[in-house]
C-alpha cells in the first residue's frame, strides 16, 4: 500500500493512510446560506478525484453549517479574533492537507498568514462581472442593486483566485447573461445564482486536474 490518504466518518478530521485513491481535499469557506457549498458537496460526494474535507464559518448561525452536517462533513467556526490574530485556521487546514480552500459567500478579508500558506490555492465566487462591481461591501443584493442603478446591459458571475485585495485577484472563469426588460434585483439574483450552481463545482474540478 502506497502514500495515499482517504478520509471517512462521520466528524472525523482525520487522515488516514489507505487504499490507492488520493483525493484532492477542499475547504470550503461560508458566511450564510451556502447554496454554493451545497452544489460543491453534492459534486464532489461521489468524486474520485476530490472531497469537501472541511467546511468553516465565521458565522455560528451560518445555514452552510447544517449543509455540512447533512453531508457528513466536518464543519468549524472561527472569530474574527481567531481568524486575524492566530495560526489556528492555517494549523487546521495544515493538519488537514487541504488542497484548494474555497470561499463560497464567505464576506471577511483573507489574511496575509492564509494566503501566504496557500499561494494560489485560494478561489472566490463573486456575483458580479468583475473588476465591475467588486471590492469592500460589493456582496449580495447590494451588487444586484449597483448593476440595475447603473443601466448595464449585462450581467454575470466571477470565479477568481483571492488575494490581499477583495474581489481583485486573477480571473479563473466568468459567465453571463444578458439583462432584459424588467429585469428586477430578484430575477438577477436567480439569473446569476443559477449560473453560480453550475459553474462553480466544474471550475473547481478543472482546477483540481490540473493539481499534481
Ligand atoms: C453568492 O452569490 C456569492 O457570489 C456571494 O455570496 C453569495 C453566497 O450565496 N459572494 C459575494 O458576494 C462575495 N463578495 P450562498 O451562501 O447561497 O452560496
Amino acid at each position: 500500500m502506497s502514500e495515499k490518504y482517504h478520509i471517512f466518518g462521520y466528524k472525523s478530521i482525520f487522515k488516514y493512510k489507505r487504499f490507492d485513491i488520493v483525493k484532492k481535499r477542499i475547504a470550503i469557506f461560508a458566511s450564510g446560506s451556502g447554496s454554493n457549498a451545497q452544489k460543491i458537496m453534492e459534486h464532489f460526494k461521489y468524486s474520485s478525484l476530490a472531497e469537501v474535507a472541511l467546511v468553516l464559518s465565521n458565522n455560528p448561525e451560518a445555514y452552510v453549517l447544517q449543509r455540512a452536517d447533512n453531508f457528513e462533513i466536518p464543519s468549524h467556526v472561527f472569530d474574527r479574533k481567531t481568524f486575524y490574530e492566530s495560526d489556528e485556521i492555517v494549523d487546521i487546514l495544515k493538519r488537514l492537507e487541504i488542497d484548494l480552500v474555497v470561499l463560497a459567500g464567505f464576506l471577511w478579508l483573507v489574511p496575509e498568514r492564509l494566503l501566504k500558506a496557500f499561494p494560489n490555492k485560494i478561489i472566490n465566487i463573486h456575483p458580479a462581472l468583475l473588476p465591475k462591481f467588486g471590492g469592500k461591501g460589493m456582496y449580495g443584493d447590494r451588487v444586484h442593486q449597483a448593476v440595475l442603478a447603473a443601466g448595464e446591459e449585462e450581467h454575470g458571475i466571477t470565479i477568481h483566485f483571492v488575494n490581499e485585495k477583495f474581489d481583485e485577484g486573477e480571473v479563473i472563469h466568468q459567465a453571463k447573461f444578458k439583462i432584459e426588460n424588467g429585469d428586477t434585483l430578484e430575477i438577477l439574483k436567480f439569473k446569476g445564482q443559477q449560473l453560480e450552481h453550475q459553474y462553480f463545482p466544474k471550475v473547481i474540478e478543472n482546477l483540481l486536474k490540473k493539481y499534481n
